[in-house]
């Protein structure tokens, strides 16, 4: 019996096409003598879509004669329904298109990456190969995220945060909070990604300028230390809380004073065909002193533990050359290309690091059915076999 593999990509986020990259390089590398692929593609305005031509990336130049030749569906939030349904019912026959045995997430970014589709996906019980809502959370968010590491120990760069409220009623407090660092800072939106909004600044117009247009994106602003002297590792984990391996690390090429959208996704120039991350210029493995290595891929492991992932997260690490100090910059916990090519790098093939995706999602279904999540005691007859009053100034939660 082949496993059916529900692969969600695209999504309400400025990574959208991304997205739909690392979904097609994902699910050509998927053995399908195992697995029964089911792409299912969300459109930048939210609607779900099956159909094989979603599984090539050509067929997305021309959205609209795409969406016409697939079929638009849902998932209904309901414990125990897999079932993938039509929107538009079928006169005669079933409106169901598929059973979905396990989601694998390619989605990036807002509402994909941020916990939102998790959620989702916890209510219908579906086993899932990316972090748990309250994970994907944190690792979203910039400022939460490096809360959490700095509490447990993990080096993080100095900064500093604000609304965009605070930004636009007190922007002086705002502004000397901020220059209790020394420029050059970087101003950053707390949740996008892909360097969107992101502005290396020397000044205090700068500042200004850059935050002005920071958000525009985001609620919250993140300022940090900008480390001058930047070397760029990235290094993968494998696994679950309780078992995850790093993969070799590498060295990303940057072409600005900062890792750009072009950078990353068109190698450098805006001309070329893109291939998501895959097409980022790198040097894999980076060419680093052994215990500096050591000590990024057992920090990498120690911040994936640290935020609850599971599933395949890439975790990034600035070394500041100048002093030669480590810091975590981020995790991307549904990384660009699942980080196919670091794991091949240590000897993992992209084939088989699915096959440990879908496993891990399993595993954690059943991890998680030994766990109490309701009472079959029913309270409210409790309540009337011993005369006890429910709301009531005994009994009551409050
Ligand atoms: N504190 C910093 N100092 C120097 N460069 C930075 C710093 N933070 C980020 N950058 C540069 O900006 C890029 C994007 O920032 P990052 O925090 O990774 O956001 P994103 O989620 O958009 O990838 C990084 O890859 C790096 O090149
Ligand atoms: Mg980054």
């Amino acid at each position: 019996m082949k496993i059916n593999v529900g692969v969600i990509f695209g999504g309400r986020s400025v990574e959208n096409e991304i997205s739909v990259i690392t979904a097609a390089q994902t699910m050509a590398a998927m053995n399908e003598e195992r697995y029964n692929i089911i792409p299912i593609f969300i459109s930048k305005e939210g609607r779900w879509y099956t159909g094989d031509k979603l599984r090539s990336t050509d067929n997305y130049r021309d959205m609209a004669t795409l969406i016409k030749s697939v079929e638009e569906v849902y998932l209904r939030p309901i414990y125990g329904d897999n079932r993938l349904y039509k929107v538009r019912k079928p006169l005669f026959g079933s409106d169901v298109v598929a059973t979905l045995d396990v989601i694998l997430p390619a989605l990036h970014g807002t509402s994909g990456e941020d916990g939102s589709f998790q959620g989702l996906i916890e209510m219908t019980g579906i086993p899932y190969a990316c972090p748990n809502p309250l994970a994907s959370a944190n690792g979203m968010d910039k400022i939460t995220m490096k809360m959490i590491l700095k509490e447990s120990g993990i080096p993080v760069i100095d900064y500093r945060w604000f609304s965009d409220k605070e930004w636009l009623s007190q922007q002086s407090d705002v502004v000397a909070r901020v220059e209790q660092m020394s420029y050059p800072l970087i101003v950053k939106p707390a949740n996008l990604g892909s360097s969107v909004g992101i502005k290396a600044v020397h000044n205090r117009e700068e500042l200004i300028e850059a935050t002005d247009n920071a958000i525009k994106y985001s609620k919250r602003i993140i300022v940090e230390h900008l480390v001058e002297k930047l070397k760029e590792i990235n290094c993968s984990v494998l696994g679950d809380y309780y078992d995850c391996e790093a993969s070799v690390c590498e060295a990303p090429v940057r072409s600005g004073e900062i890792l750009s959208y072009e950078d990353k996704y068109l190698g450098g120039g805006k001309n070329k065909p893109s291939e998501g991350m895959h097409s980022t210029v790198r040097e894999i493995p980076a060419r680093l002193p052994e215990a500096t290595t050591d000590f990024i891929r057992k920090t990498a492991c120690d911040t994936f533990r640290v935020l609850a992932c599971d599933g395949v997260s890439r975790i990034d690490f600035m070394i500041d050359e100048a002093n030669g100090e480590i810091y975590v910059n981020e995790i991307n916990t549904i990384p660009g290309s699942l980080s196919f090519y670091l794991w091949e790098a240590t000897g993992v093939k992209f084939d088989e690091l699915v096959d440990r995706l879908i496993a891990i999602a399993f595993k954690r279904k059943r991890d998680s059915e030994f766990k109490t999540t309701s009472y079959s005691d029913n309270i409210f007859a409790y309540q009337a076999a011993h005369g006890a009053k429910l709301g009531g100034a005994k009994g009551a939660k409050r």
